[in-house]
């Protein structure tokens, strides 16, 4: 049961990093009017000629936000990997550290952009404090609990950073369909797909990690090998 629904999960997650990277580095692409081509079909032309070209106006405030999401991206899969874990793992706490502060950055810049680059008022910077906020403890917590060595929860903590900040992929394509299906401005819809977005991705790893979650060892099996000990 749990191993295809491992293959389903590990999918989306791919998935997810690989749009994500390509979100970012679209914006460092040449061809500035492709695009924008591209933007008009997947957010619609009042996203397309009013919030884009912001980011290009502001390129510092955007790489601050874009560079280090590219490495979390590409530190968070690696993380993930058993394999690596267990070949390398003093390579994996320091990337671990390295994955906590893009983390940091990531949210912080997010909510800056959210104010700063506003597209649509509260209903844009109430879901980016929640889930910016949400993805720092989250991290937080997640580096603690690795070093009290309670391996379980540092896991399911890490795991929840990396789903919350990677439902701006879940967020793009809700918001591609919305404005594809209506014809309304992204406008409309920019706080729902932001909520729709990390909320999903939360809901999502929330049930993987109820499925995974390491059991206890039942007593019986425990005096049993207490007894073969001794
Ligand atoms: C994997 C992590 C993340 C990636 C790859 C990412 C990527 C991006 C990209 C590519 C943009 C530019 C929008 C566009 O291309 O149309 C953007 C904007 C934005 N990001 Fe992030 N982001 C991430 C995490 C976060 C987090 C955790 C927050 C929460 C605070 C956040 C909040 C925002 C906001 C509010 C905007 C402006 C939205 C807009 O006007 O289009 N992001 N992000």
């Amino acid at each position: 049961m749990i191993k295809p629904l491992r293959s389903v999960a590990v999918a989306i997650l791919a998935f997810q990093a690989v749009f994500a990277l390509v979100l970012c580095l679209a914006h460092y692409a040449r061809g500035y009017s492709e695009q924008l081509e591209i933007v008009t079909q997947m957010a619609g032309g009042d996203y397309a000629a009013r919030q884009y070209p912001r980011f290009r106006q502001n390129p510092a405030l955007t790489a601050s936000h874009l560079v280090p999401s590219i490495a979390f991206i590409l530190i968070g899969a690696t993380q993930l990997s058993k394999r690596s874990r267990l070949a390398y793992p003093k390579v994996h706490r320091w990337l671990g550290r390295l994955f906590a502060l893009t983390t940091v950055v990531i949210s912080i810049t997010g909510i800056l952009i959210s104010i700063v680059l506003n597209y649509t008022g509260v209903s844009e910077i109430v879901p980016s404090l929640v889930f910016g906020t949400l993805s720092i403890v989250s991290v937080i917590l997640g580096v603690r609990r690795a070093r009290q060595k309670h391996f379980v929860a540092h896991r399911e903590w890490m795991l929840r950073a990396y789903a919350v900040a990677l439902g701006i992929v879940t967020a793009r394509l809700a918001l591609f369909g919305f404005t594809s299906l209506t014809g309304e401005p992204a406008s409309e819809f920019f706080g729902t797909i932001f909520w729709l977005g990390s909320g999903s991705n939360l809901l999502g790893v929330e049930v993987w990690i109820n499925l995974t979650r390491a059991k206890p060892r039942p007593l019986g099996k425990v005096t049993s090998s207490l007894a073969n000990a001794g």
